[in-house]
């Protein structure tokens, strides 16, 4: 990225909100914090968004130890500002901090973070159908090569105005089947958000994209039967006779905060959703005779999008017409219009800031 000023002229920064496409554009500011052991979480601060000074020996590039988050700050329609499930977020960094072996850090501490950095750019959320992603993490900043939990993390919040996740929009997208690249296997680091998880998919995701795919989704590490999820998203299959299933949680796949939202919405609806394994071959043959209708991914970034066809060394099916389905197109609407502040959320799920 070329250097720039800080903050941005507001010519520049509208020129940057015209099309900011996905994680390339970053705002004007960032929130950081400091551990270390014995002394806790400090040096709390809003500063201006510039690279890290780092030791080359600090353990974050040896060994991994770095976990984040990804949610999103909405304009709604009446010029206000809506963060989604944030407590969520902060429950889920705190679980894979646990899992990676780094200091908790109070909910409290988390959300004002968000907030602040919200509040401060909040210029650069971009109104329509784009919205501001947001991505806390911790890293190991200790300069110490020896392997065990580092005793110095850095907390940093970074934020980055968004449109669609899949370029131009995708009306649809199709899916490679990772056949012996695994993403996680049983006691690791699967229901974590942590770096190593994406990088241990890339692989894969490089194996999609030869294939003419757009993303890889992921079988269990010990059958190679099991569908778990694509390397950044949640998946849901809508079958014939209205009920739906989803991968259930059983360690190796992350908790999306979508996923659980859209159970939740669709059983309000009374519709059947089932948090049940779903074998690779059964998918291929629902495909085939029609019995699936639609499939669908969805997460933070990629909010709901529908999988329109799944690929493997066995062949190419189509699911349902190709697009997005019905049922997909609902509850998409559903989510979205929850999350802008267009419809009544369930209980607390937004946070108006
Ligand atoms: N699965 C993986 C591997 C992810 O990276 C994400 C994105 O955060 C999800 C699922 C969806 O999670 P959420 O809905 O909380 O964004
Ligand atoms: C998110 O949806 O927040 C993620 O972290 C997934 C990634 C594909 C950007």
């Amino acid at each position: 990225m070329e250097p720039h000023s800080n903050p941005r002229s507001v010519s520049e920064r509208e020129q940057l909100l015209i099309d900011p496409g996905f994680g390339k554009v970053f705002t004007d500011h960032m929130a950081t914090a400091l551990w270390s052991e014995g002394r806790g979480w400090h040096s709390a601060t809003i500063g201006a968004h510039r690279p890290f000074t780092l030791a080359p020996a600090a353990g974050v590039l040896h060994y991994a130890q770095e976990i984040f988050e990804g949610m999103k700050a909405y304009r709604s329609g009446d010029g206000g500002i809506i963060l989604f499930r944030p407590e969520q977020n902060a429950r889920r960094f705190n679980a894979s901090a646990h899992r990676l072996a780094m200091p908790q850090m109070p909910e409290d501490m988390f959300l004002e973070a968000i907030e602040e950095l919200v509040r401060i750019d909040q210029e650069w959320i971009p109104s329509g159908e784009g919205s501001l992603y947001l991505r806390p993490f911790i890293f190991a900043s200790e300069a110490f090569l020896g392997v065990r939990p580092a005793k110095e993390f850095t907390f940093c919040v970074i934020a980055s105005p968004v449109g669609a996740y899949f370029k131009g929009g995708k009306r649809s997208v199709s899916l490679w089947v990772s056949e012996h690249l695994n993403r996680a296997g049983p006691g690791g680091t699967g229901a974590a958000k942590c770096g190593g998880n994406y990088a241990a998919g890339l692989m894969a995701q490089a194996e999609a994209i030869e294939h003419g795919c757009d993303q890889v989704v992921f079988l269990d590490a010990v059958e190679h039967r099991w569908v778990e999820e694509l390397g950044g998203m949640n998946l849901f299959f809508v079958f014939e006779d209205g009920g739906l299933i989803t991968p259930p949680l059983t360690g190796t796949i992350l908790p999306g905060i979508t996923r659980a939202s859209i159970i939740e919405l669709l059983r309000r609806r009374g519709v059947n959703v089932a948090e049940e394994a779903y074998a690779i071959d059964r998918w291929k043959a629902d495909a085939e005779s029609g019995f699936l209708t639609e499939a669908f991914a969805c997460g933070t970034a990629a909010v709901v999008t529908p999988v329109g066809a799944l690929k493997s060394k066995d062949g190419e099916w189509t699911i349902g017409d190709g697009l997005e389905g019905e049922l997909t197109a609902s509850i998409k609407a559903e989510l979205v219009g929850i999350q802008r502040g267009l419809f009544e959320a369930p209980d607390s799920w937004v946070r108006h800031i």
